[in-house]
């Protein structure tokens, strides 16, 4: 028999990063830019209280909206970064980050429904969207005057009547731009006015370089304003194979929550939990470091993609990626394919990231300054060959 899949299957397709992944999986000598992780594995000190918590038999069932100290830990962490009283109803952990996106997007959009994102932008949102069965339109933020910005009035003007949410990543992957709080008090009044919902990905909050934190609508949205944060520990504390995210939505989702929560995953892994409540706890140092060795490959990035004629490189503010425009080329794919199998050296397709950025690459800095060198090398020397 014939597969019959939903029709809105067919909007969807495989990210551009896994397209390229597959093909240089396992090859030696490679110089992995393509996935949004650095080379570290998790701080030890994260690790162990995982390995506690299995041996102390924490193997079961747990709360599928995230386990009350998990969620009471994440109130803490919030109101100290953010000085804030963040009511604890409106935190949820019900997996992976990437579940908290899909969660947001079905539990606003209904098909057939309007959802605008800000692009560039990290491809699986879009495709939750389209799973949703939203009608997604794209909004480019631009890269004049050294840095990536995002045109406001532009993006208000690119809703409709039907637009139920708006997406929007800061700090962004890929460009690292970041919405300064100005900036999120006009959107929030904005999505306030038309009742749209806000989707605020904040995976990268604390991925900032000239602080120690970037703005989070949390700091000023009240309890019932239409704003859902999606957050994670993938990135902050490198938890990339954890799994593991939450969410922050308005006080009156919490019954929704409870009862997604328990369709989509019956809640995340117990053991990961309290590995993460030692992330939130004892895991700043460990944070500040990770960051401090991603600061050090961002110069380095800086320093030779922008030092490059053939290559157009806006640095970023936030995040761990470049995404610079290459010169002279017209297929960011082929560029990408060639660049893994003459250099070895993996990187990101630019039109995975949403229209406009065929002849764009992205580049994760995570790796280590002195091998992020090497492999920067071989790519400048690839693109001097072509
Ligand atoms: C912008 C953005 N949002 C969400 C995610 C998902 O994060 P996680 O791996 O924690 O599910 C990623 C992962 O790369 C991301 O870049």
């Amino acid at each position: 028999m014939k597969p019959q899949f939903p029709a809105n299957f067919e909007d969807l397709e495989r990210s551009g990063i896994g397209i390229i992944a597959v093909q240089g999986f396992g090859m030696e000598g490679l110089y992995p830019l393509w996935f949004g992780e650095g080379s570290e594995t998790t701080p030890k000190v994260i690790r162990d209280a995982c390995i506690e918590a299995l041996d102390q038999g924490e193997t079961f069932y747990n709360i599928p909206r995230g386990r009350a100290e998990l969620r009471n830990a994440l109130k803490v962490y919030h109101d100290t970064l953010y000085s804030i009283d963040l009511h604890p109803d409106r935190i949820h952990v019900p997996g992976s980050t990437m579940l908290t996106v899909m969660i947001a997007a079905h539990m606003v959009l209904r098909p057939g429904d309007h959802a605008v994102i800000v692009t560039p932008h990290w491809p699986n949102v879009e495709m939750a969207m389209k799973w949703a069965g939203a009608e997604v339109s794209h909004f480019r933020q631009n890269s004049g005057n050294g840095k990536w910005a995002l045109n406001l009035d532009g993006l208000m003007a690119a809703c409709t009547p039907d637009t139920k949410m708006i997406y929007l990543n800061s700090p962004c992957n890929p460009t690292g731009y970041v919405m300064e709080r100005s900036d999120q008090e006009r959107l929030m009044d904005f999505c306030r006015s038309r009742g749209i919902v806000l989707l605020a990905d904040e995976v990268y909050h604390r991925t900032v370089y000239d602080r120690n934190y970037a703005p989070s609508f949390l700091e000023f949205a009240g309890d019932d304003d239409p704003l859902i944060v999606v957050n994670g520990f993938s990135k902050g504390w490198a938890m990339t194979g954890w799994r593991l995210g939450w969410m922050v939505t308005p006080k009156a989702y919490e019954e929704q929550m409870a009862v997604l929560s328990e369709i989509y995953n019956t809640g995340a892994p117990s053991f990961i939990q309290l590995g993460a409540i030692a992330a939130l706890e004892k895991g700043e140092t460990a944070l500040d470091g990770l960051r401090q060795s991603y600061k050090e490959s961002l110069i380095v990035a800086n320093e030779i993609l922008g030092g490059h004629p053939r290559i157009e490189h806006t640095a970023p503010e936030g995040a761990f990626y470049a995404f610079p425009r290459i010169k002279g080329i017209d297929d960011g794919l082929k560029f990408a394919e060639g660049l893994l199998f003459d250099a070895k050296v993996g990187v990101a397709p630019g039109y995975t990231f949403g229209p406009e950025n065929e002849t764009h690459i992205r580049l994760c800095f995570a790796m280590k300054a002195d091998r992020l060198e090497e492999a920067l090398h071989a790519f400048t020397g690839y693109l001097d060959q072509i």
